[in-house]
């Protein structure tokens, strides 16, 4: 294993939990709708656009606007997100994470982040783990979100790496799809059923290190 390529919301820190209450109150707001909770497991590793069309779509609302009105909508939801980020610090690092990147780079792993979120630096500065990574890739410059493989594609093409040299880190089942669809390895963290396209699941982050890392890409290369 030379690198390991991470999704950051669900993996790194839990922001899950933020867009989906910034989702609600956008949809309570101007669609007068109520997301189901299954939403905030649904919406994990979609784009801000592709999530609004989701709920939409949802609420049989997809042809009701235009492509301008879905785009302020996305950026006031993106508002509503910023505000209840602001407070993040580094005491909002996932359990193990720290350790992780630590053993990762002891072991000269390169670490990269291949996450759908155009806020991905920002949160990554607020947590004080700007620096600790070779590289971000860019989501707006990708063609297709996840569950397609372009983003680990440009997360592994960032640091110089082949696909099947890196182990991608998901807690998202069409992030899970993604890294497999880019021929990586797979580690989860979550449901065991739900993520069982990936190579290994754990149930926290707390269980990652490179050991697990390491054993669960010689296995699946
Ligand atoms: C991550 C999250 C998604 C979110 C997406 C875009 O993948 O899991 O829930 O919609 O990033 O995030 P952004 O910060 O650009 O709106
Ligand atoms: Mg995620």
């Amino acid at each position: 294993m030379k690198g390991a390529i991470f999704d950051l919301d669900g993996v790194i820190t839990d922001t899950a939990k933020f867009h989906f209450e910034a989702w609600s109150q956008l949809a309570k707001e101007q669609l007068g709708l109520v997301l189901p909770a299954e939403f905030e497991a649904e919406l994990k590793g979609i784009s801000r656009t592709d999530s609004l069309i989701k709920i939409l779509e949802f609420g049989g609302l997809r042809d009701n606007y235009t492509e301008e009105e879905i785009l302020a909508m996305a950026e006031k939801k993106n508002g509503y997100y910023l505000q209840a980020i602001e407070t993040l610090t580094k005491e909002d690092i996932l359990p193990g994470i720290t350790r992780l990147i630590g053993e990762l780079k002891d072991h000269g792993v390169k670490l990269s982040i291949a996450s759908a979120s155009k806020n991905a630096p920002a949160i990554l500065e607020k947590l004080g783990l700007l620096d600790e990574f070779d590289a971000i890739a860019d989501p707006s410059k990708v063609a297709n979100g996840k569950p397609a493989p372009d983003i680990f594609l440009a997360g592994a093409k960032a640091v110089e790496l082949e696909p099947k040299d890196c182990v991608g880190v998901e807690d998202a089942v069409s992030g899970v799809a993604a890294i497999k669809a880019a021929k990586m390895t797979a580690v989860a963290v979550g449901d065991e059923t739900e993520l069982a396209q990936a190579d290994v699941v754990v149930p926290t982050t707390a269980d990652f290190s490179y050991a697990l890392f390491e054993k669960t890409w010689e296995a699946a290369k």
